[in-house]
């Protein structure tokens, strides 16, 4: 009697601890792998460290690389992580095509992907997707150009060129897509002209969000479209484009005197863009804060590893072409020199010093 009676304790135990989170403790055993895509972007070296501190800190062993915007390289980290063990390896991805047969593997050993920022395309072995809602972002760089330049009350027409993002990031067609729904019907009514004619996302794309790239193609539309007209608005997907184009337009002469510098948008407030949006060279940009991205992405480890749903709010919208992936949302915020002070630095995102002399 007491035998069977110690047996049915037993098992009851088992059953309680099988449902149970594993304490900080015992996760030093247990390895997150962390793929970024490069380093020369701060926004991504922000996230990886970000990310490892806060894994570090409940008790985990990471992984973490970064694959020099090269899908090849990224190949090999992701397989590297899993040979590893790696129990949940987040992705930020270079290519979101690029990585179907790394993640059969993945999914064959039983570890779990979260596509990070950028959704991985085309594979039924991502589990979970965090990010911003990069259509929001679109939309709220459009609407910023929409108001400035005062569209809405029939004003116009405008001169205004479009850059687009990297192709093979959904991130740059889900923004194209927020923008150009609220754009397109001025370019339509002709409050709008883009006189270089560009206006599809396949000629707008910058190949990997590059600087040098954008701006190469800002100088030879001013050159060949420019040079008796002036340009009003530039729609740049992120700062280091828009950090591209404003190189090119001050090369010939706009500035924020005479000859004044045209409404241009971005993303990610980077440092290096601030001083920008803050003298009005640069419009706007939008503030992802991606210290909530980070946290809501190790939420998620969290639940996965206790066996647990992580927590989404998003279960319809983020179809990778074969499955819809849960997905936590982070909804971005506009920035520019009216609320830069508050939303940066009062935050504690950045340090007002880095900026200012005492
Ligand atoms: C991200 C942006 C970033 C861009 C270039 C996109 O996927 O969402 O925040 O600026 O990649 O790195």
């Amino acid at each position: 009697m007491l035998r069977r009676l110690m047996l049915v304790l037993l098992c009851c135990c088992a059953l309680l601890c099988a449902g149970c989170n594993i304490g900080i403790g015992d996760r030093h055993n247990v390895k997150i792998g962390v793929a970024m895509p490069t380093q020369t972007r701060q926004r991504w070296n922000q996230d990886g460290a970000n990310i490892e501190r806060m894994l570090l800190d409940q008790g985990y062993s990471v992984n973490l690389a970064y694959a020099d915007n090269k899908p090849e390289v990224q190949v090999g980290q992701i397989d590297d992580m899993i040979e590893a063990g790696c129990k949940v390896i987040i992705i930020a991805c270079v290519d979101a095509n690029s990585l179907g047969e790394v993640l059969d593997k993945a999914k064959d050993v039983g570890t779990k992907i979260i596509s990070y920022d950028r959704l991985i395309m085309n594979t039924d072995a991502a589990d979970y997707y965090a990010t911003f809602d990069s259509l929001a972002v679109g939309t709220f760089q459009a609407e910023y150009i929409e108001e400035k330049l005062g569209l809405k009350w029939g004003q116009g027409s405008y001169n205004i060129e479009l850059f687009a993002g990297a192709i093979d990031d959904s991130n740059a067609i889900f923004l194209w897509e927020g923008a150009m729904d609220v754009l397109r019907p001025y370019i339509d009514n002709g409050q709008l002209v883009v006189r270089s004619g560009q206006t599809d996302l396949k000629t707008t794309a910058t190949a990997r969000w590059r600087e040098e790239k954008a701006e190469a193609r800002m100088t030879e539309i001013l050159a060949g479209y420019y040079a008796d007209a002036r340009v009003d608005a530039v729609l740049c997907p992120n700062d280091s484009t828009s950090y591209g184009v404003q190189k090119a337009l001050k090369a010939v002469g706009y500035n924020l005197t005479d000859k004044m510098m045209p409404i241009t948008t971005g993303q990610d407030a980077d440092k290096k863009n601030i001083p920008a949006i803050m003298s009005g060279e640069q419009s706007m940009s939008i503030f992802k804060d991606t210290r909530l991205l980070a946290r809501q992405t190790v939420n998620m480890v969290n639940a996965i590893i206790a066996g647990k749903e992580p927590e989404t709010n998003d279960i319809g919208n983020y179809n990778n072409g074969v499955k819809i992936l849960p997905t936590f949302l982070v909804r971005p915020q506009f920035v520019d020199k009216t609320n830069l002070e508050e939303i940066i630095f009062d935050s504690g995102y950045y340090n007002r010093s880095e900026f200012f002399e005492d």
